[in-house]
């Protein structure tokens, strides 16, 4: 794992933003797989920004959406379908037919999470997966005790999450108790992962799932198995990890590295 502290929630953003950028340089029919929440929002704004001043063109690049709310129809709302079109996909130059979401209203859910699987597939795989982080350390709706190697499937929220994300809805009643989501194992199959947390309240599911052991009990610790996993986050997240210190001046001799291993070639 690359452990990335910025100093405050934009330089998180800006940094996501860089890794995206470069990554579409080089290919340009990225396939991207998208949470929603708070925290990837000023990426999409920033790669929207980019795409404004004509430095990227989304034309040919793909994504799948993290998770969705069963029983939520596409244009709801609170739907993570609308979520992703207003605070991104409206604002870039992406086809219809290259944006894959999970359908909230399915006639048969597992089917459609086994079709979902092999679109993935059909694209290469996930090459850069983006994931924010639950208080208890969830990715995508991969709550505690989910299976470190689920696949996509339905799962029912915690309390925790449903309390978390009630603040969208106008009553808590109304927050769905179940949803769709990528497995872990889906996620961890993406060629680079990114995790983004930003503020204190993700600091001790940062500490657990970056120093602590792995377990389903807290999930984004699998990631530490992850080869091409970075993790960005500001000091507020990064207040409790012990090895804090290290991993700044890790970051700091990075390009000391590249330059040394690049003049022994
Ligand atoms: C939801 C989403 C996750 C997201 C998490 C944290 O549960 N399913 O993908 O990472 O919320 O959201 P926020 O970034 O708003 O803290």
């Amino acid at each position: 794992m690359e452990i990335i502290i910025k100093q405050n929630y934009d330089q998180i953003c800006e940094e996501a933003e860089t890794i995206i950028y470069q990554a579409w340089k080089k290919k340009n029919n990225l396939v991207l797989g998208l949470p929603t929440g708070r925290t990837p929002l000023g990426v999409y704004k920033r790669l929207a920004a980019l795409h404004n001043k004509g430095e990227i063109d989304f034309s040919r690049v793909v994504t799948f959406s993290l998770d969705e709310y069963l029983g939520l129809k596409e244009n709801h709302p609170q739907s993570f379908a609308s979520y992703m079109d207003k605070n991104f996909l409206q604002h870039i130059n992406i086809k219809k037919e290259n944006i894959f979401r999970l359908n909230g209203t399915p006639e048969n859910i597992d089917n459609n999470c086994r079709e979902y699987e092999e679109k993935i597939k059909r694209f290469g795989g996930i090459d850069i997966q983006i994931l924010g982080i639950g208080r208890n350390g969830h990715i995508g709706f991969n709550e505690p005790s989910s299976s470190l190697s689920s696949r996509t499937r339905v799962k029912t929220l915690t309390q925790e999450t449903i309390e978390a994300n009630s603040r969208l809805f106008k009553d808590k009643n109304e927050v769905p108790r179940f949803c769709l989501t990528m497995g872990i194992g889906t996620i961890m199959e993406s060629k680079m992962i990114v995790l983004l947390a930003s503020g204190e309240d993700k600091s001790e599911a940062i500490c657990k799932s970056l120093e602590g052991p792995i377990t389903a009990s807290v999930p984004a610790s699998i990631l530490q198995l992850h080869p091409q996993t970075k993790v960005i986050i500001d000091q507020e997240a990064a207040s409790l990890l012990t090895g804090k210190e290290y991993y700044q001046w890790v970051y700091k001799n990075k390009e000391r590295v590249s330059d040394y291993l690049e003049k022994k070639k």
